[in-house]
């Protein structure tokens, strides 16, 4: 819990900022997905990359806004953990933007004061395909995918991964097209 005489802000795990902040949004299986793939990117990324991976995590999964139905909407857990920040992030004082992997992952940011800027994202789905595009352009000699029959990460520097990837998104095209057909879509 964060200490009674400093009620706004902990640098240390944080309960508030975890469960009113983060654990809503990971029930929400794209936002979910989109974090999954900042941290696959990670994965055998240069130390360049992952400072931008880590900038491109701050202004989205911890003080992300998104447009739902016209209006923005807070989602990042250091807003939905801070009264303060909430309101003042959709004040005109700071200045919001569209969010770009390729801009964002390049902003520089404060630990400790209301953010200058933020990034709006259109979707939590325009975010993911977004930030996988940018993934695709970091220089690493193999891909990875998360596997979640075996709830694992796999590294597919092999014929063999590869061969397994093919097997399985070959059944889960059967079952698409199996319900395609029962729908008569
Ligand atoms: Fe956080």
């Amino acid at each position: 819990m964060r200490h009674p005489s400093k009620p706004m802000y902990t640098p240390e795990p944080d309960v508030c900022h975890e469960l009113l902040g983060h654990v809503a949004l990971y029930a929400d299986p794209v936002f979910a997905q989109f974090s999954q793939e900042i941290g696959l990117a990670s994965l055998g990324a240069p130390d360049a990359y992952i400072k931008k991976l880590a900038t491109i995590f701050w202004f989205t999964v911890e003080y992300g806004i998104c447009r739902q139905d016209g209006e923005l909407k807070a989602y990042g857990a250091g807003l939905l953990s801070s009264f303060g920040e909430l309101e003042y992030c959709l004040t005109d004082k700071p200045q919001l933007r569209d969010f770009d992997p390729v801009v964002t992952s390049s902003t520089k940011y404060s630990f400790t004061q209301f953010q200058d800027v933020y990034y709006v994202a259109e979707s939590f789905e325009s975010a993911k395909e977004k930030t996988i595009k940018f993934a695709n352009s970091i220089p690493r000699p193999f891909g990875v995918r998360y596997n979640p029959y075996t709830q694992s990460i796999e590294v597919l520097d092999s014929k063999k991964q590869i061969t397994n990837l093919m097997d399985d998104i070959n059944s889960e095209f059967q079952i698409l097209q199996n319900a395609v057909q029962k729908l008569k879509l």
